[in-house]
């Protein structure tokens, strides 16, 4: 691709492929939430990561675009789902789907959106097919897994550091590989080539989580798009309060360990305590190291392929530019 900026035009791409694909149809109350999350935006991390791995192994982009669909809805039906389950209030710095219309229409519309991805790789030729929908199955059933692990923390004061790393390897970084699995398969590249890319994209998207947690409690909500300190107010045991757990003096333990076994209704004492912890244990400063820890196993997956220098640089740039995002 020749664009200037390389990924706003895989970006543009799958944006208009997009556009043709998502059409209102009857019942509306079904179809109109759908159109809703999908036309609120977000990054389009994952698709554009589809398309640029096809590239990158010399593929037909054009090819990539379903696959790259079947990602995006998929992502976003586990939006709808994860939105209630989270009980957020907002997405993409509007009314979460569940807000807007209701539970059931969330559960049903998000239901749909499943099946839908399943759909987008029904043009595929046998072979591929195969290959594709296998990987898709084997990391919606993780995604599935991550997320219960996730609800399952809430309400344990015992989650290790380990565990969580496992809850964000299969709630968000699988999605991530995998969307980037699916691009070098479409291109037909070697078997080793396809499971290096995985491994970049497993790393890519575990620092992508932590970054994630980080900015769920210091983002600004003016950029963030999601409700800040949702995360704490729901319990949850990210690596920052996992850390501060662990380097807290008894004073400051007896303090997580209360503030995170209730859920009042007025959160905001709550979140301003448990994030001026997050800070002073010094919490923050590991997330933060984490988070370029990833990142580094991600550039040396990376760094054993043998294509060409340019096109990792763009792959490498791409990730850079993520962990420094607001969004
Ligand atoms: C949100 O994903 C869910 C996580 C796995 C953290 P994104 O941050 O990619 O959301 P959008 O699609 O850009 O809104
Ligand atoms: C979401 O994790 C993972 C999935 C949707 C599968 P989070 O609950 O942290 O995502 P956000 O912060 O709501 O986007
Ligand atoms: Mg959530
Ligand atoms: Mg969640
Ligand atoms: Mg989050």
């Amino acid at each position: 691709m020749t664009d200037s900026n390389p990924i706003e035009a895989y970006r543009a791409k799958f944006i208009s492929h997009l556009e043709q694909k998502i059409k209102i149809k009857e019942p509306q109350n079904l179809y109109e939430p759908i159109n809703y999350i999908l036309n609120l935006g977000g990054k389009r991390l994952r698709p554009v990561l589809t398309l640029m791995t096809t590239d990158l192994f010399g593929g037909n982009v054009e090819e990539a675009l379903d696959a790259a669909m079947a990602i995006e809805v998929f992502h976003n039906f586990s939006l709808v789902h994860d939105d209630i389950m989270d009980d957020a209030p907002l997405r993409r710095g509007k009314a979460t789907v569940h807000e807007k219309w209701d539970i059931n229409t969330g559960i049903l519309s998000g239901d749909a959106m499943l099946i839908n991805a399943y759909q987008f790789f029904e043009g595929y030729p046998s072979d591929l097919f195969k290959r594709l929908i296998t990987l898709f199955s084997k990391t919606a059933i993780e995604v599935c897994e991550g997320q219960q692990y996730d609800v399952d923390f809430e309400t344990r004061d015992d989650v290790t550091i380990p565990e969580y790393l496992k809850m964000i390897e299969y709630k968000t970084a699988v999605l991530v590989a995998a969307a980037m699995q699916m691009g070098a398969m479409i291109a037909h590249a070697p078997e080793n080539d396809t499971e290096l890319i995985y491994e970049f994209g497993r790393n890519l998207g575990i620092a992508f989580q932590l970054q994630d947690d980080y900015l769920d409690a210091f983002g600004d909500p003016k950029t963030f798009g999601k409700q800040v300190g949702g995360d704490i107010m729901e319990n949850k045991k990210t690596f920052l309060y996992l850390k501060s757990l662990e380097y807290a003096d008894e004073e400051q333990r007896k303090s997580l360990l209360h503030l995170y076994s209730i859920k009042p209704k007025d959160a905001s004492t709550k979140v301003s305590t448990i994030k001026t912890i997050f800070e002073e244990s010094g919490a923050v400063a590991d997330t933060k190291s984490a988070i370029d820890d990833y990142t580094q196993s991600a550039f040396k997956a990376l760094s054993q392929l043998a294509i060409p220098e340019e096109k990792k640089q763009i792959l490498m740039a791409f990730g850079k530019q993520l962990m420094e995002r607001t969004v």
